[in-house]
């Protein structure tokens, strides 16, 4: 194999000449890295289009002009705005999940969210790849670490190749622990993740079960501050050895189920402590905290040796996402916790959040009375700034 670094590669992207050969290195530097870590991602039957979209990003890089001047000016913000909320969708990942929540997962293409974050003015985004995850395969270990390697290297490579526009919070193969440490591992250090994106639920078990402490514990001992990503997914059940979608309403689960989804693993994250003992991890939750703040008094209050504390880690731990229609009144559940506005942050969930239903979220921030212009304009960019702490760039 070609001598080949990440380095020669940026350099040929910034120069505008990408080679097929050093397209044929970003295959093989793929494929050698995760053969280091023990995973072989030839057992995954989407491999070669994978690859090749992944190639595809840098062999598009030099062509794509980023067009910033049509960012509008009906921003609260200098269009400046950092989007904590924004999915991918490739069509290779679409093709293995076609619908997710009784919802059909949105056809994307990265030119969608370049024309988007232009229009909503965005300047900067993280990025990751939405339900399931890498659970594509209940139950068959090799194809989920496989799997969640292959989209952690796409989504690093927005990153790489559009470094001051994208970020990306990385994927991991629980319900397998070991592997998803040693994925977080690679997604964080080696490709510089500024999170990880963790399910409410993977195949049936919620973020406090016994069996992933170790990751906890793993990430909680790594140096500099951790940031786990908690976002909502399929309620699933497992009877007699099927998983199964446990949804008990006729509702279309991404509208209804994800926020009950939300509560459940936090309260489950708080009741088992993996939050009061790991302190050395953050946490961003999405959509101001789903149905989780409406019940935190009527369920902890029944915890009273934990009630304060965990209180506490919520206002300073945790940092909550606004995707979605949540600042018509929703929002307030929090502040009538204490949470400081500081811990706030906005997210679009686009695309599969449309564009069409983007301007009454962003407006409904945009005319909260009970917050001063500089809270909402640090809700826009500036909390986010300080949250990632010269982690995410800017062009
Ligand atoms: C990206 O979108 C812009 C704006 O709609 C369009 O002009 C351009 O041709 C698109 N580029 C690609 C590669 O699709
Ligand atoms: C956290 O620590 C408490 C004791 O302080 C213990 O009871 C609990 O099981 C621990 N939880 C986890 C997830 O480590």
């Amino acid at each position: 194999m070609k001598a080949f670094t990440f380095f020669s590669l940026v350099l040929s992207v910034a120069t505008g000449i990408v080679s097929a050969q050093s397209l044929q290195s970003v295959k093989d530097m793929i494929i050698a890295n995760a053969k280091a870590d023990n995973i072989d991602l030839t057992v995954l039957p989407c491999f070669d289009q994978a690859i090749a979209d992944i190639q595809q990003i840098y062999a598009n890089a030099p062509g794509q002009k980023r067009d910033f001047s049509r960012r509008q000016a009906t921003t609260a913000t200098a269009a400046n705005i950092v989007d904590v909320h924004a999915h991918v969708g490739p069509a290779w990942y679409k093709a293995l999940f076609p619908t997710i929540g009784g919802q059909a997962v949105p056809d994307w293409k990265l030119n969608d969210t370049f024309n988007f974050m232009a229009t909503q003015g965005i300047q900067h985004s993280v990025l990751a790849f939405s339900v399931p995850g890498p659970n594509v395969w209940p139950g068959d270990q090799k194809k989920t670490i496989a799997l969640a390697r292959l989209m952690n290297e796409q989504a690093a490579a927005y990153g790489k190749v559009y470094p001051g526009v994208f970020n990306f919070y990385g994927q991991v193969p629980l319900p397998y622990t070991q592997d998803a440490i040693t994925e977080a591992k690679y997604a964080t250090q080696k490709l510089g993740a500024v999170g990880i994106w963790l399910q409410s639920n993977t195949e049936g078990k919620y973020l406090g079960d016994l069996t992933f402490k170790p990751f906890f514990q793993a990430v909680n001992s790594w140096s500099g501050r951790q940031l786990l990503y908690i976002h909502p997914s399929i309620p699933l059940l497992r009877v007699n050895g099927q998983l199964i979608d446990s949804n008990p309403t006729p509702y279309v689960t991404g509208k209804i189920e994800f926020y009950f989804e939300t509560a459940r693993t936090v309260m489950d994250l708080t009741l088992t402590q993996t939050i009061h003992n790991f302190t050395n991890i953050n946490y961003l939750i999405p959509h101001v905290g789903g149905g989780f703040p409406a019940a935190i008094d009527r369920i902890l209050k029944s915890y009273p040796t934990i009630y304060d504390s965990s209180l506490q880690i919520y206002c300073t731990r945790f940092w909550w996402d606004s995707a979605g229609p949540t600042y018509f009144h929703q929002v307030a559940g929090l502040l009538g916790y204490g949470i400081p506005k500081s811990q706030l942050l906005y997210g679009t969930d686009y695309p599969y959040a449309p564009l069409a239903v983007q301007p009454a979220s962003f407006t409904a921030v945009k005319n909260r009375p009970d917050f001063t212009a500089d809270e909402k304009t640090a809700i826009f960019r500036g909390n986010a700034v300080k949250l990632f702490d010269g982690k995410i760039k800017f062009n």
